[in-house]
């Protein structure tokens, strides 16, 4: 930390800034008008992420002096595994869009720094490559569960085989959120076949093209070469897709792909009593994320759940919703230590990561701001992004008067008045 300080202050001008508003500007300079939509855009009028990073600042900290802080640990439990800090790389769809290193520049980063990455169903490379790259390092993976349980199921046996050690239900996306930048832009990166590369990568998923290529049903753009149907029906039979070749060849990916992943995105009929498939198909603890009030953390709780992630999705579903900060409040106090509880939406520093783990959050998942970083600068540039975050959190709990994560708590912060 003293280091890191010491470079930023000593002539050196960082190619990432080290100022989040700064940080933005930079991200927008360097990404496509489209890219830069679906990235920074929100949804409806970006009103719940106004609101995420303007409950910040209603959460005042509140700093004690004299206090021993030469010591700050900043080491965590989770679901009993020890990790080096609180902090995540959330998970994060269609990294292509923000660099050509995707996930492998973020795996880079996430070694170098030892904080796991959350590894999105929508990632841009199939997991079993991110989670090689990552080698020791621990990883999570989040799913979108599809409307076909097999292929979830199918998702999930692949994430624990590969080695996560988390398993985070993502709860809040069974439809796209109304994204003004991306309507307006034309955008949808998955009918340009972004973003699917855990789908492309799965042997349920190649069944279900082949039986939609060889059905011809619902296709409404079917594949342009004879051809396809025939190694798509191969390459299901195999239970191998050679991925990167057929994409060669059929340039941009099959239609037949793209046009599957959309049939099986949303599930917009999932309840409550859909969660007791997950246990007979893992033995990972499961984390639900987009918990927005108590009540919804009270029936998790009584369903089981290993871990409560309170988000919004950064505010790109619903326009106008409540702040997560607010959400992390209340329902901090509902479940009151029982499990641990993993934050997101709106945090852009370290003093908005210690504002969280003190109203209670066990864990957080940095999103937007590693994502600029990397746009800016590769796998150096997330790494920058993040490592301040913890350097910064380290310096803030010292100057607060708290020796390490574990003695953050509520007092740290002035609550406002109800
Ligand atoms: C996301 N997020 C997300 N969440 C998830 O569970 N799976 C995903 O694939 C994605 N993809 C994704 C793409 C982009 C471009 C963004 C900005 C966000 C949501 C993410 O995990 C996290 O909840 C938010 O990023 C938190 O909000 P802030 O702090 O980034 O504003």
């Amino acid at each position: 930390q003293g280091l890191l300080y010491a470079r930023g202050t000593y002539g050196h001008k960082p190619k990432v800034p080290v100022d989040a508003d700064r940080l933005y500007e930079a991200a927008h300079k360097v990404m496509s008008p489209k890219a830069w939509g679906y990235v920074a855009g929100s949804a409806g009028r970006n009103r719940t992420d106004k609101a995420n990073q303007a409950a910040f600042e209603r959460y005042p900290i509140v700093p004690r002096m004299l206090r021993d802080v030469s010591k700050r640990p900043m080491g965590v439990s989770l679901f009993g595994v020890d990790y080096a800090s609180p902090l995540l790389f959330a998970p994060i769809g269609v990294l292509e869009m923000a660099h050509p290193e995707a996930e492998s520049a973020v795996a880079k980063a996430s070694r170098e720094l030892d904080i796991p990455m959350v590894l999105s169903t929508q990632g841009s490379t199939p997991m079993e490559t991110v989670a090689k790259a990552l080698g020791p390092t621990k990883f999570w993976y989040q799913l979108y569960w599809s409307n076909v349980d097999a292929l979830a199921k199918s998702l999930v046996q692949r994430a624990e085989a590969a080695g996560a050690k988390v398993l985070v239900v993502t709860l809040d996306t069974h439809a796209m959120g109304w994204r003004c930048m991306d309507l307006d832009e034309g955008f949808l990166p998955f009918a340009l076949g972004q973003g699917i590369a855990q789908y492309t990568s799965d042997p349920v998923f190649l069944q279900l093209a082949a039986a939609r290529v060889s059905s011809g049903k619902g296709s409404a753009a079917p594949p342009q070469r004879p051809t396809l149907s025939a190694l798509w029906g191969l390459a299901s039979i195999v239970g191998h897709y050679p991925g990167k070749w057929i994409d060669k060849l059929f340039s941009p990916l099959p239609q037949a792909a793209v046009h599957s992943f959309l049939d099986v995105f949303p599930c917009p009929h999932l309840t409550w009593k859909d969660l007791a498939k997950l246990r007979e198909w893992t033995s990972l603890p499961i984390v639900l994320k987009g918990i927005q009030c108590a009540e919804d953390a009270r029936t998790a709780l009584e369903h089981g759940v290993d871990g409560i992630g309170v988000s919004n999705h950064g505010g790109r579903q619903v326009d106008g919703g409540i702040a997560a900060l607010d959400s992390l409040e209340e329902i901090s106090r509902e479940v009151g230590g029982k499990v641990p509880i993993i934050f997101d939406s709106g945090i852009r520093n370290g003093a908005d990561v210690f504002k969280a783990l003190a109203l209670g959050a066990d864990a957080v998942l940095i999103g937007r701001p590693w994502l600029f970083g990397l746009a800016i600068d590769g796998a150096q540039g997330a790494r920058d992004v993040m490592a301040r975050i913890a350097a910064e959190l380290d310096l803030t709990m010292g100057l607060a008067g708290v020796a390490g994560v574990r003695e953050i708590n509520r007092e740290c912060v002035r609550i406002p008045k109800a």
